[in-house]
């Protein structure tokens, strides 16, 4: 099981010092919530914080992209030093020839699904894929509460992907935290982003990594 602490909640004037207290707590990854405004209503990281993470993290940079028509900004992202790229179905118009672009640009290729975005709808991607992120909130802010519906998609994802004889990550992102980390990680997936419940946790993001590995049975840094 893999840990990507959202650094959405994170303290910007001291990101490097943040980043190294989410590694020091056992993150695999550190996520990357990227907002423009048009696909959601919130505006957040862009490039210039990317590679800003990108210099202060020793762990892959998994972007998710939360932008209308992504295919525009695959290139400048990359050279910001994203690993992961991770695109939404209902933000591309054409979905194949993105992932394909995300591969050819050497970077790790995702798909995202909206809480109200049927698998079905990314079927025909699911093999050309490194990671599937299941999106367990409205995207657009963090701090929302887990939609428990979601873990029934996340178990049926699981199938899709077992179905397919894919080893394609199946990723998590909303709600995430101590007390559904577990139901979650049962249901198939992977990796379980989270940011509030890590650096909002009560002892520091350090611990709040701990705490998630913890209730997954994962071992503690
Ligand atoms: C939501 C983002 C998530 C989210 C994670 O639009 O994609 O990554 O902010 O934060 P929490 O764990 O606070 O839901
Ligand atoms: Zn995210």
């Amino acid at each position: 099981m893999k840990i990507s602490p959202s650094i959405l909640p994170c303290d910007f004037g001291r990101l490097a010092d943040e980043i190294k207290a989410v590694e020091a707590g056992g993150a695999d990854w550190i996520h990357i919530d990227v907002m423009d405004g048009h696909f959601v209503p919130n505006i957040t990281i862009g490039p210039v914080i990317t590679e800003g993470a990108r210099n202060a993290a020793e762990v892959p940079l998994d972007v998710h992209l939360m932008i209308e028509a992504p295919e525009r900004y695959l290139e400048v992202f990359a050279k910001a030093g994203a690993d992961i790229l991770t695109v939404h179905q209902e933000a591309c118009k054409n979905l194949a020839p993105t992932i394909a672009r995300i591969r050819e640009l050497g970077v790790l290729a995702g798909v995202a699904v909206n809480p109200d975005t049927p698998l079905e709808d990314v079927q025909h991607v699911l093999k050309d894929v490194d990671l599937l992120l299941v999106m367990s909130v409205h995207p657009g802010f963090g701090g929302q509460a887990y939609i428990p519906s979601s873990t029934s998609k996340v178990r049926r994802a699981r199938q899709m992907l077992d179905g397919l004889g894919s080893d394609a990550e199946l990723e998590v992102d909303g709600g995430i935290d101590e007390g559904n980390a577990a139901e979650v990680a049962g249901a198939g997936a992977t990796v379980l982003v989270a940011g509030s419940a890590i650096y909002g946790h009560p002892q520091g993001p350090v611990d709040g990594v701990r705490a998630i590995r913890r209730a997954v049975g994962a071992e503690v840094a």
